[in-house]
């Protein structure tokens, strides 16, 4: 008697463990870095990004390749918003998801010379909130092939539960037209999903 209910407690205290873990219900978290290598390019097309390209949808920007000036930080493809503006939004299926914004590689692509760049960058979030952030990429002159690069950025943990994300690009001394556009790749972030 002693003996068989000791090998049934343990049972019984799995069974409750098991609805415990059933009934917390937890957030899944998914890490993305979009590279844009994977995407097909035709030169001179309209390359648009397909929506939920890993988790996110895009306007404005396209699928962009290396023309031999500024290299994309991974692979020969990046993403470009060719005026300058674009944004980037979580699909509204599946329901309430939100992205946090870790890192992105970016560019403003004008030809050179170019003045100095300021990128404005707008986030919105699940309950309306705004946050907001100008990145500056430097005037670039004349300069051999190969010495222009991408800069690189981090965003602190204030960029999360966020819905999308809006860009445009203007003259950093003056306000003024870049008459370029934005480049941007290895773009990384986390996809909650709310169960
Ligand atoms: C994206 O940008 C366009 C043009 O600036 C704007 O009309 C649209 O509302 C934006 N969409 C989101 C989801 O922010
Ligand atoms: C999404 O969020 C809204 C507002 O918070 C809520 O009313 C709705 O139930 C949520 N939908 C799902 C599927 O979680
Ligand atoms: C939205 O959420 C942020 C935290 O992510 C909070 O600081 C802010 O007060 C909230 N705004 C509204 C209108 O609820
Ligand atoms: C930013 O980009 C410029 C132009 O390509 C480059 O000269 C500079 O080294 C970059 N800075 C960083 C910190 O990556």
């Amino acid at each position: 008697m002693l003996a068989s209910f000791a090998t049934i407690l343990p049972l019984i205290s799995l069974s409750i463990a098991a609805l415990t873990v059933a009934d917390t219900c937890k957030p899944t978290k998914e890490t993305k870095i979009a590279k844009y290598d994977d995407l097909p390019f035709t030169e001179g097309n309209f390359n648009p990004i397909p929506p939920h390209y890993y988790g996110l949808s895009y306007f404005t920007f396209q699928v962009d390749q290396y023309d031999f000036w500024i290299p994309p930080t991974s692979g020969n493809q990046w993403t470009m918003a060719f005026g300058g503006s674009g944004n980037i939004s979580i699909p509204d299926s599946p329901p309430n998801q939100t992205f946090e914004l870790d890192s992105f590689s970016f560019a403003c692509v004008s030809g050179v010379p170019q003045p100095e760049c300021a990128i404005g960058i707008w986030g919105r979030k699940a309950n309306g909130t705004i946050i907001e952030r100008t990145l500056k990429f430097p005037e670039l002159g004349p300069a051999p092939v190969g010495a222009y690069i991408m800069n690189k950025t981090r965003f602190s943990w204030e960029w999360k539960g966020l819905r999308s994300l809006g860009f445009s690009i203007a003259r950093a001394d003056n306000g003024g037209d870049m008459f370029g556009g934005l480049a941007l790749d290895d773009v990384r972030y986390t996809i909650t999903t709310p169960c």
